[in-house]
């Protein structure tokens, strides 16, 4: 094969104090070359922005290795192959797997695999689903939170990619959940359209004294997002022996010093609470029940996923921040036109 064609990516330049800034991230245009055997040409169609994104550029000691300065930056990506030399991904193929912020990703297939035609179900919403958030939702309401039919869930950050599907799964396992979110629209959307049984916007209303209302015999299960006083009041209200799964504390993500409580730590032992923190790249061996599942309630309408589109690669450092100001619903994805 004789190509050379032209990549457009981004390299991590400087560590942000706070927020992902103009200085963070470094455009680049890069030649791409030959393809060797065993090596496929993937033409990027969809980058997922997670909120993990900002924790990779951190300094912290976290799930795995950061992105040091000067490497491309890391991702989860969707696309098709343009050209191959790999049998298990031939032109035309789509997979998606974890790579770099770039429009052409020459592989091995390293961190890929190939993405199945879901039929009749819209590529990127398939990608929304399936790629992180869905197995995240699944397996920590299920395999980490040990959910059961009848029990009230609380989930935060519900209209965010992991909530909205945390609250419709658990809706499909016949609990009764309470959304928390940061808008009416939101909050409207979630019971309207997502099924969700009452909601709560921590903008304008106090999460704990509703949370006192709408769960009265108190929560079985609080899947944690954000964290900080949103935590705090759902430990406040936590059920003796409930359980607390926290996948995720966004509201500390870009904080650059300490950050402080939860302050009703001591209802670990007042309500004898379980809590368990989980990252999901530990759970691969979940995937193909959970992905099964994903697949069907997808397909039958019992599974959402409203999608953020945000166009050109180019927008994807400042498209970012929308997870820290709030500014999507569902997940958000760029796509590279
Ligand atoms: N453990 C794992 O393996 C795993 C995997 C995937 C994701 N996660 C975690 O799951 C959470 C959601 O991630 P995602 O990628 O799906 O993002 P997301 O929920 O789609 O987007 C983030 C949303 O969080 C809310 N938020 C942001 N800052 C906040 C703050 N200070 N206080 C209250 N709400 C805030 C905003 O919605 P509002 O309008 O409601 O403010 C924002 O739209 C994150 O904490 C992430 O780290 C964990």
């Amino acid at each position: 094969m004789n190509r050379q064609t032209t990549a457009q990516r981004w390299y991590f330049r400087e560590r942000p104090a706070e927020k992902v800034n103009g200085d963070t991230f470094e455009w680049r245009e890069e030649p791409v070359g030959d393809l060797a055997d065993g090596q496929f040409l993937l033409r990027t169609l969809y980058l997922s922005l997670d909120a993990t994104n900002r924790v990779w550029l951190s300094d912290w000691d976290i799930y795995m290795e950061p992105v040091q300065i000067g490497e491309p930056m890391r991702g989860f990506v969707f696309g098709e192959v343009i050209a191959s030399r790999h049998p298990d991904y031939p032109v035309g193929c789509h997979a998606s797997g974890l790579h770099t912020w770039s429009s052409l990703i020459v592989s091995d297939g390293t961190g890929f695999a190939p993405f199945p035609a879901l039929d009749g179900i819209d590529l990127a919403e398939a990608f929304a689903t399936m790629s992180v958030a869905g197995p995240t939702a699944h397996v920590g309401l299920h395999h980490i939170g040990g959910l059961r039919s009848g029990e009230t869930v609380v989930v935060s950050g519900a209209a965010g990619a992991v909530g909205v599907l945390v609250g419709q799964i658990a809706k499909i396992a016949g609990a009764r959940v309470i959304g928390i979110a940061g808008s009416d629209e939101k909050c409207a959307l979630l019971r309207r359209e997502m099924g969700f049984d009452a909601t709560i916007n921590y903008r304008t209303e106090n999460v704990a004294d509703r949370l006192g209302e709408l769960c009265p015999k108190g929560i079985d299960l609080c899947f944690e997002n954000v964290g900080g006083d949103i935590l705090d009041a759902s430990l406040t209200h936590m059920k003796d022996f409930g359980r607390l799964v926290v996948c995720g504390l966004i509201s500390t993500y870009n904080a650059a010093g300490k950050v402080p409580g939860p302050f009703m730590f001591r209802n670990l032992i007042m309500r004898r609470l379980t809590v368990r923190g989980f990252v999901i790249l530990d759970h691969m061996d979940l995937f193909p029940a959970v992905l099964a599942d994903l697949a069907t309630w997808l397909r039958d309408g019992r599974l959402k996923m409203p999608v953020h589109m945000v166009h050109g690669l180019e927008n994807a450092p400042e498209a970012l921040n929308l997870l820290y100001t709030s500014g999507n619903t569902g997940k958000l994805l760029v796509k590279l036109d």
